[in-house]
């Protein structure tokens, strides 16, 4: 079991304003964690809750695969400081394991970082969610800290089971607009990185489950759009669920009861996900897949036809 005196020590290493940027973490949200840290160094019970969590993230690094839920746990359940703040910081005090564990996979520290940056995109998305320090999203950030999930150009990626194989599921983290040729640049980037430092968990296909791939969004946004592409890339499998809660959370940044007579209406797509859902429609959330094959180097020259194709 990690010691107090360990965490402690971790903990006073990430106050730095270096090891907070490397993680992602914008400037309000640097300056809370900091003080969030300096009152957890003073309190031992926190400090002991926060080792708890630590403990479980260290057990599950590199179990790729297998159903983990380190962070799900009373003591990453409160709201001190904000919510989920408790499993932020043992996130953070975890940082040396998973780092200790992308080196043992030959992981460069530039990937390392990047991958584990979306610690600081969460905090970013909760602060616009919430207009408070927090990260409500912090179970699907142990993916991150437990050393499955890369952040490679313009997506994340992580290896999962579907079906009866391995792939690679892919995550598009609010960035900047999903052009063709970042997500080409993306997956070219994935199906190497992976086949070098992954060669056990072999994969064939990028997965992806979203409201992005709902094809009701084609019949309302410019077919040249990049959404609209993204989605022409992708088989659909199987229809995951309602895709309303989502849809709202990833246009405009609220979560649960929003009254939609408040919400800003200034693009295509903030009309079309309002208009549908108060004329009594629903959003889904679709699962697909797509084919590794075309962005191999072994198959530099179908890539390259593809890059001209969609661009
Ligand atoms: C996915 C994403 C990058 C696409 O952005 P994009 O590349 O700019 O998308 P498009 O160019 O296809 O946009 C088409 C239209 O929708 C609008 N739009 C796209 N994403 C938007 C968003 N999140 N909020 C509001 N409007 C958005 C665009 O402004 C454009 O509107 P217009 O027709 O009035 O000009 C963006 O929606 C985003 O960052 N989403 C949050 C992350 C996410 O949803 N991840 C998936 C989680 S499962």
């Amino acid at each position: 079991m990690i010691t107090l005196v360990e965490v402690s020590a971790r903990l006073s290493a990430a106050a730095e304003e270096r090891a907070l940027r490397a993680l992602g973490f914008h400037d309000d949200d640097c300056a809370d964690v900091a003080l969030a840290i300096a009152a957890a160094l003073d309190d031992d019970e926190k400090l002991a809750d926060i080792a708890l969590l630590v403990e479980r993230l260290r057990e599950s690094v590199g179990r790729i695969g297998e159903e983990i839920d380190p962070l799900d746990h009373p003591a990453a359940d409160s709201d001190w400081r904000g919510i989920g703040v408790v499993a932020m910081l043992a996130l953070i005090a975890a940082g040396d394991d998973v780092r200790a564990f992308h080196r043992s996979r030959g992981i460069s520290a530039e990937i390392s970082d990047h991958s584990l940056a979306d610690l600081g995109q969460q905090t970013w998305v909760h602060r616009r969610t919430y207009g408070a320090f927090g990260v409500h999203t912090y179970r699907w950030l142990a993916t991150a800290f437990t050393g499955n999930l890369y952040w490679l150009g313009r997506l994340q990626f992580n290896i999962v089971r579907h079906g009866d194989e391995w792939m690679l599921s892919t995550h598009i983290p609010e960035s900047g607009p999903l052009t063709p040729a970042a997500v080409d640049d993306a997956f070219r980037q994935a199906a190497a990185f992976f086949a070098e430092h992954f060669p056990d968990y072999p994969t064939q296909s990028f997965h992806c489950g979203s409201w992005l791939l709902d094809p009701q969004l084609a019949d309302v946004l410019k077919p040249d759009s990049n959404m609209v592409r993204f989605q022409q890339r992708w088989t659909l499998d199987r229809e995951l669920g309602s895709g309303d809660g989502d849809a709202i959370f990833f246009v405009f940044r609220r979560r649960g009861d929003v009254d939609h007579a408040a919400l800003p209406r200034n693009t295509s797509l903030q009309r079309a996900i309002l208009d549908k859902i108060d004329a009594g429609g629903h959003w889904a959330l679709w699962s697909g897949t797509t084919p590794q094959a075309p962005f191999r180097d072994s198959d530099a020259s179908a890539a390259h036809a593809k890059v001209g194709e969609l661009e």
